[in-house]
């Protein structure tokens, strides 16, 4: 289906206590991050979500920008109160990925691999990507979730050498999907993953998130924008979301920040 999300649709599939309860549909925003942001500074924030059909100034990690395509993907935000004691947006990324990461897998059939720290796979293929940004709220701190997925978008989108690195749902499982019940389930995973992270749930998340990421260990990896460039092999993850590199000379380094490639063996 394409045109607006409909927002009763959505409502009624979504089965969150909170995330997600207020939305706002938005044809155009420069980007649902910032408007996110900017909505912080205003009263009641605590259920938000933000998606727009088109972002002019869409953004992902590293400075890179996320191309939309109106009615057919999602671009969204939604804002979440950092627990206490929980200072690390990191391990919200880490979270979203893992809830992103079962959602579709149990609605849709397919076998998403998570790419170190946040990206979504299919086939080797990007089909989604997170952004999370911590923001003030007078005195409490906000996860901006920022994600972009790849719903019903036909392979003619990804224009150039785009065309081999990302993909869609539609263009993995041959089927459109109902973008508001994709939403909708997504937060109904999301929530009680984000809830387990609040109670101490850490530990747990990243037996999840080593399942998923599991089928790209072993591969050489090349890590970029992380000071210098490091080149290894991708040993595993550990309790804090780290990437474990066994180096040149036999060592194992932890590395939390930079962008990764997995080379294909
Ligand atoms: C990445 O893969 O680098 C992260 C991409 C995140 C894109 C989403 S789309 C909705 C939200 N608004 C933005 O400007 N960026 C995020």
């Amino acid at each position: 289906m394409t045109g607006r999300i409909d927002t009763s649709a959505f409502l009624e599939a979504l089965d969150t206590k909170y995330l997600g309860r207020d939305p706002y549909f938005l044809d155009e925003t420069g980007s649902t991050n910032d408007w996110m942001s900017f909505r912080l500074t205003q009263p009641k924030v605590e259920r938000l979500l933000v998606m727009a059909e088109n972002q002019t100034m869409g953004r992902g990690r590293m400075g890179r920008s996320w191309l939309s395509r109106p009615g057919e993907n999602l671009t969204f935000s939604l804002a979440w109160a950092m627990p206490e004691g929980l200072a690390n947006p990191a391990v919200v990324t880490l979270a979203v990925a893992v809830a992103l990461a079962e959602a579709l897998e149990a609605g849709y059939a397919v076998a998403p691999v998570i790419k170190y720290p946040n990206d979504l796979l299919l086939n080797e293929k990007k089909v989604a990507g997170i952004l999370t940004e911590l923001k003030s709220a007078g005195e409490e701190k906000f996860a901006v979730i920022g994600v972009g997925l790849n719903v019903n978008c036909a392979q003619e989108a990804f224009a150039g050498d785009l065309g081999s690195v990302a993909t869609s749902l539609l263009i993995e499982t041959g089927k459109r999907a109902t973008r508001e019940f994709v939403l909708a389930f997504f937060l109904n995973c999301l929530e009680p993953a984000l809830e387990l992270l609040a109670s101490d749930g850490l530990k747990d998340i990243m037996v999840r998130y080593r399942r998923l990421a599991l089928p790209l260990m072993g591969r050489e990896v090349t890590i970029q924008g992380a000071g210098d460039v490091i080149k290894g092999k991708a040993e595993g993850v550990d309790g804090h979301g780290a990437l474990l590199v066994r180096i040149d000379d036999g060592s194992i380094i932890s590395v939390s920040s930079g962008e990764a490639t997995f080379h294909r063996p």
